[in-house]
């Protein structure tokens, strides 16, 4: 696709360019035809449009037009005031980006106050599991899906990932705190600014040579890349905890779902491709996340920063060949060796042979005298991996970048 085409389509802002861009790029594309259908979705309609070709109409031309004024470090500096859900907007703001913001952090009608009331019962009990598979299944997953890896590489952030992680992981935390979406909560701000700050990289990547160069897309961060990295959080969490036999209440796995699927409308995916069911969000995995995981020279070294990050939150235990072999328990063989972990000789049997009864005894379906030493450092491991991964991220400002990664 050439110049004008890729300019046409973010004029386009996405949904108009998607018809007509499936005409021009289908051939690279006929391995990974869209068949989801929207009548599993929250909205339960849709027009069926690839969403490959879909991304965010309204936020992307704005932007694209905040960053060529040269506007963002005002905006971003006014915009570290802007922390709670119930916070006004700081004045100062340019008009059409306020004017945004306010339809932007609105709530969509179909939010379920009471279901995200039962969320927070459910992040409550299972925080502890809910910070180490976002780390490490869903962080590491990330190294995995070729365009993120690579969008985040070559992006602004890519160059100091420390900041980035945690960054990203602020995101984890404000969804699981009791006051998410409420005045008080911070993850309608954190949306919205995600929001932005994917709009930004939309419009900056393209113009990054190293990126162009390795990038199979024109643009990044499509509807369906969203709902790639979407999957890559809550449904793998579910599908883990499931697999170990968390016992989960219906209401409660229902209501985190409801949680994720309100954060996907309120980063800009449309709600004819947010799955309405965990049923529907596993198929829809199984179509645009299981086949395109790969690994890239990009992911690779993100994940070795990645596992190097408990080096300086507990030398000792949370070191590098612990967060390796977790990963190799948590995403398997395949991924482990794509992204050159190696073989743990203490860890990798311990995890696979202890790890389900450590579940088990911990959600009391075993006795406890059963208990061996090595289930109550499994305890402590998961303390330390979830304070890295989530309650480190409090005080972070998300800001919009206004450069791709210095080469
Ligand atoms: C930034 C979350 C999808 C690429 C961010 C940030 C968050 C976030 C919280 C702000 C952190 C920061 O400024 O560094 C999410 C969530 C997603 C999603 C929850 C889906 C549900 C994607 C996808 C891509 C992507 C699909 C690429 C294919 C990026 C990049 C940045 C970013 C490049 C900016 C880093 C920079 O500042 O340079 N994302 N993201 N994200 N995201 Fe996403």
């Amino acid at each position: 696709m050439g110049e004008l085409s890729r300019r046409n389509m973010l004029k386009a802002g996405g949904t108009l360019g998607a018809l007509g861009a499936l005409s021009i790029a289908a051939p690279a594309q006929a391995h990974s035809a869209w068949t989801w259908a929207a009548k599993g979705s929250v909205a339960g309609t849709g027009a069926g449009v690839d969403p490959r070709w879909v991304w965010d109409e309204e936020a992307d031309p704005l932007v694209a037009s905040v960053l060529d004024r040269g506007d963002v470090p005002r905006v971003n500096e006014l915009l570290r005031t802007w922390t709670k859900n119930g916070q006004p907007l700081p004045a100062g703001l340019p008009a059409d980006l306020r004017d945004f913001m306010e339809r932007a952090r609105r709530l969509p009608p179909w939010a379920d106050q009471r279901k995200l009331a039962t969320a927070v019962e459910f992040n409550k009990k299972r925080g502890l599991y809910l910070g180490v598979l976002y780390g490490l299944a869903s962080g590491m997953m990330s190294t995995v899906i070729p365009k993120e890896a690579r969008a985040v590489y070559y992006s602004q952030g890519g160059a100091d990932m420390k900041d980035r992680i945690s960054k990203t992981a602020k995101l984890g935390y404000d969804i699981g705190a009791h006051d998410a979406y409420q005045p008080d909560g911070e993850m309608i701000v954190t949306c919205v600014k995600t929001r932005l700050v994917h709009a930004a990289v939309r419009h900056l990547l393209p113009q990054s040579p190293r990126w162009s160069e390795v990038a199979e897309e024109e643009i990044p961060i499509s509807q369906r890349d969203m709902m790639v990295t979407w999957h890559s959080l809550p449904t793998t969490v579910m599908q883990k905890l499931t697999a170990w036999k968390v016992p989960i209440p219906a209401a409660e796995s229902g209501a985190f779902l409801h949680s994720w699927q309100l954060g996907a409308h309120m980063l800009g995916v449309k709600d004819e491709y947010i799955p309405a069911s965990w049923a529907e969000a596993d198929a829809q995995a199984e179509q645009v996340l299981t086949p395109v995981l790969a690994p890239t020279a990009e992911g690779v070294k993100l994940a070795d920063i990645l596992l190097s990050l408990g080096s300086s939150v507990d030398a000792g235990i949370l070191s590098k060949p612990i967060l390796g072999a977790f990963t190799r328990f948590l995403l398997g063989d395949q991924i482990a060796v794509w992204l050159k972990i190696p073989r743990e000789p203490i860890w990798d049997p311990l995890l696979n042979t202890a790890w389900k009864p450590f579940v088990a005894v911990r959600e009391g379906l075993l006795p406890f005298p059963l208990a061996p030493e090595s289930y109550w450092l499994f305890d402590e491991l998961l303390r330390k991996a979830a304070l890295l991964f989530l309650s480190e991220a409090r005080p972070i400002s998300i800001e919009i970048p206004d450069s791709n990664r210095p080469s």
